[in-house]
């Protein structure tokens, strides 16, 4: 029996702020951004759009029936938590219509936690080969107007559905993880946004991505000419980029320095345009790697780099399944070109849009658009979410 991701589902939101008009309006050099940093746009979130609606619309366009009734596990990690108490997978759960005979909860490490949750749901369906999990990557990265990180922000959800002798990935055994007690990037409660020490976050990505890539080459024998691809946490694409570069040493061959080049390029098509979602970078990667590279095959093997600050990291690889390609999208791209452009004015007054709640904790907001679901109301204190679409 081979366990891993069956499907695969994806949303971000409906409006984006592109990087030259960003450039442009903090007096940047817009090169900085395009070329620096490997990012041509952003996914900007009005507050109608949450980690809730977001990982609704990812789940529902990959979810059928019979994963309704076998489902037992959801798993939602995200760092951009709407609730101290009540899981974000709860409503989750509500929303999808999943059999009420499940375990639903909310994992938090940066942007790490769903690599963890991606090992939970295997060690699950180890276990109940029969079942399913519902694995959910949903942030929204929010670094403050005019703040170091502001053009690395960004909004999204992915959706994997993990289950016995998978259709798109098999899971293999080698998942190595390092934890290091660092201050690179963290939030505390008290704060909507992040403090971050940038040069030093990616020093200790780069440290981490290469101490542990060298045990992992130790304990299981791994190299990189054996792998197709690797799919890096992207927090930008230049950062991932100098990830890879410094993994291709110089015995690597040109062919297969070519191969991973080339396939990274498909790896990040997708995360240039829609900028840091956290904990769901990886797996945004991953999936623009299945959908836009052109010489994937059945058995070949992907490397991940999951990172997350503070920090834990991760190296795992998994294998492509034959017909791999039935269950992917073709029109995606189409989809995130119809995301509604907007001003820098815009981004700014959605960024600062806070919930202006009446005496007895209500409100309802205006209509913006969104994906299948909405955040459309807060009721004495209670997050109201509906289908809109
Ligand atoms: N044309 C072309 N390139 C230009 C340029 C121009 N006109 N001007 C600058 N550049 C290049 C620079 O040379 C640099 O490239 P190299 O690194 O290859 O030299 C790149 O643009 C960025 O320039 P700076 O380093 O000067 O940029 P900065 O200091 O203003 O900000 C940053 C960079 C610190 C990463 C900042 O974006 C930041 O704080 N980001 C948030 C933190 C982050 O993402 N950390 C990543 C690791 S932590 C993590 O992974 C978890 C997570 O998701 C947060």
């Amino acid at each position: 029996m081979t366990i891993g991701i069956d499907r695969i589902g994806f949303a971000t939101s409906q409006y984006r702020l592109s990087l030259e008009d960003l450039a442009q309006a903090r007096g940047v050099e817009p090169a900085k951004f395009t070329k620096g940093l490997m990012l041509d746009s952003m996914s900007i979130t009005p507050i109608t759009e949450d980690i809730v609606t977001m990982a609704a619309s990812a789940a529902s366009q990959i979810l059928t029936d019979e994963d309704r009734e076998t489902i037992d596990l959801i798993i939602f990690a995200t760092e951009t938590g709407i609730d101290q108490s009540k899981a974000a997978s709860v409503f989750l759960h509500g929303l999808l219509g999943i059999q009420p005979f499940a375990r639903s909860i909310e994992m938090k490490e940066a942007c790490y936690a769903a690599t963890a949750g991606l090992d939970y749901a295997k060690r699950h369906v180890e276990k109940f080969p029969d079942r399913r999990v519902l694995v959910i990557a949903s942030d929204i990265a929010k670094y403050g107007i005019a703040s170091g990180g502001e053009a690395t922000q960004g909004a999204g959800a992915l959706a994997l559905i993990v289950s016995s002798n998978p259709r798109t990935l098999i899971l293999n055994d080698d998942n190595l993880a390092q934890t290091r007690d660092i201050m690179d990037f963290w939030r505390p409660n008290y704060s909507t946004t992040p403090y971050v020490q940038g040069a030093f976050s990616t020093q200790q990505y780069l440290d981490c991505l290469t101490t542990t890539w060298a045990e992992h080459q130790k304990r299981f024998g791994t190299s990189l000419d054996q792998l197709a691809a690797f799919c890096f946490h992207v927090p930008f694409p230049k950062l991932a980029k100098k990830g890879l570069d410094s993994l291709m040493t110089d015995d690597l061959t040109e062919t297969d320095r070519d191969r991973l080049t080339s396939n990274f390029d498909a790896a990040i098509t997708y995360n240039r345009q829609i900028g840091n979602i956290y904990t769901g970078s990886l797996y945004l990667s991953l999936l623009s790697l299945l959908e836009n590279s052109r010489a994937l095959e059945a058995g070949d093997q992907i490397g991940l780099f999951s990172y997350g600050s503070g920090a834990v990291c991760e190296i795992f690889t998994a294998t492509i399944v034959d017909g791999f390609e039935q269950h992917l999208r073709t029109d995606r791209q189409a989809e995130l070109d119809l995301r509604t452009p907007i001003s820098v004015d815009t981004y700014e007054a959605l960024f600062y849009d806070e919930a202006q709640l009446d005496e007895t904790g209500s409100t309802s907001f205006k209509t913006y658009q969104t994906g299948a679901y909405a955040l459309t109301a807060i009721d004495q204190h209670q997050r109201i979410y509906q289908k809109v679409n």
